[in-house]
């Protein structure tokens, strides 16, 4: 157990990049950009406290690369313009002055966001309505679209390239566009973008491979679904097979997750259901009178399951991948002990731990765990946070919002 522990604070390569430590901040949407998507003054205090309390490595929320990829959650960072880059160069340098290394997680949502949001119409690979962004159906992607989409990630890349980010990571689960054109349940095409997993590979497979000829060895880290539980969706098995056609792609490191927005809280699972913020922040249900709010308090819960387990949920999913690649792998989901991490690490079932919540709560809980003060995140797992920054800024609740103030 002491062994293990000093590996984990022990410096470690990732994608070339040295980590101090094997304990990763996860990409955390943070509502906290300005209109065109700039990150502000308020992302680099946040980013500066993650990298002073001894983050190995940090992800940042999800980049939108172009408008109609762009969240309906509010104030997204987003990587579709040139002008973008002195801010985001801004954060860089101020995260390298304390050693941390900092990748930009680059998105488009794909079906999961809402026109009244982008402006635009919301595009997928098949036009299949989302459960929960059920107010459009989706357009079916053309080919000239899909080479626009391409096209977007390149020079998201390039962008993140210039602006001293030290890698990108792809993102490829919890159902957003890429994810979309992963999974059976999504992409229903019959065209050389669907059907077998070379052909739903195929648009990432193209734009790792345009920013390996734009980009030569820039990182490209890439964020997948190990399984998630939609009807013909995602398995470990298949999963395992996009692991290696990532890897034979030129990625340099696979974290592991699961599930979709359309799955409720299974991403970030937890045993409080977060019915309260549900109530103050859903857009459809905030706006019911009271009565009614209350009437459909019990159809919440079932449109938002947080199934179990909801501890370290995506490690048989890394372990079986960590047996098929050998770039590195990053697990992610409720990993929130000393225990839990060093056994991952000891076991070979993942090369670094990711952690999302932990750092919502406590930006400096790796130097916490270091030094020995603390032996588990005080993360309750309310998922609070995650639900509440459809009304605002990234922040930790802790299972309960403030008492109304008397008008
Ligand atoms: C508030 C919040 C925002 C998130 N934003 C993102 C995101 O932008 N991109 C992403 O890949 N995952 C995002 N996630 C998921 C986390 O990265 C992580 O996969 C999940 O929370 C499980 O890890 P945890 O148990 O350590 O929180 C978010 C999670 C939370 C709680």
């Amino acid at each position: 157990m002491t062994i293990m522990t000093i590996d984990l604070f022990r410096p470690a390569t990732l994608a070339g990049m040295i980590l101090q430590n094997r304990l990763i901040r996860s990409a955390t949407h943070e509502s906290l950009a300005d209109g065109s998507g700039a990150p502000g003054a308020a992302h680099k205090k946040l980013y500066t406290a993650l990298a002073e309390g001894g983050a190995g490595a940090i992800i940042t929320g999800y980049a939108g690369v172009q408008q109609d990829g762009k969240s309906s959650l509010a104030n997204m960072l987003m990587i579709n313009d040139d002008s973008l880059i002195p801010a985001y160069r801004k954060l860089t340098d101020a995260v390298h002055g304390h050693g941390t290394p900092i990748i930009l997680q680059i998105a488009h949502c794909g079906r999961q966001t809402r026109s009244a949001v982008t402006g635009r119409p919301t595009f997928a690979p098949s036009p299949l309505k989302d459960f929960i962004f059920n107010e459009e159906r989706p357009q079916e992607l053309s080919e000239r679209e899909i080479e626009t989409i391409i096209g977007s990630f390149v020079a998201a890349a390039g962008r993140a390239r210039k602006a001293g980010f030290d890698g990108v990571q792809l993102h490829l689960a919890h159902g957003y566009l890429l994810a979309e054109f992963l999974s059976s349940y999504t992409n229903r095409r019959r065209d050389r973008w669907g059907g077998s997993i070379a052909n739903k590979f195929r648009i990432v497979s193209e734009i790792l491979r345009r920013i390996k000829a734009e980009e030569g060895d820039y990182p490209v880290l890439a964020k997948i679904n190990g399984y998630d539980h939609r009807r013909g969706g995602m398995r470990p098995l298949e999963a395992v097979e996009i692991a290696c056609l990532l890897e034979a792609s030129g990625c340099s490191a696979i974290e592991v997750s699961s599930g979709t927005v359309e799955e409720g809280l299974s991403i970030m699972r937890g045993p409080i259901f977060p019915a309260e913020a549900l109530r103050a922040s859903n857009f459809r249900f905030k706006s019911l009178p009271t009565a009614v709010k209350k009437a459909l308090a019990p159809l919440l819960r079932l449109a938002m399951p947080s199934p179990k387990p909801w501890r370290g949920y995506n490690l048989d999913a890394a372990k079986a991948i960590r047996q098929a690649v050998s770039i590195p792998v990053i697990a992610v989901g409720g990993i929130h002990t000393l225990e839990n991490i060093t056994g991952v690490l000891d076991s070979g079932t993942a090369d670094f731990i990711s952690m999302s919540r932990p750092f919502v709560i406590e930006p400096n809980i790796v130097r916490k765990l270091q030094e020995g003060r603390q032996t588990a995140s005080r993360c309750i797992e309310c998922n609070y946070c995650a639900i509440m920054i459809e009304e605002g800024p990234l922040r930790c609740w802790y299972g309960k919002l403030p008492a109304r103030q008397p008008a």
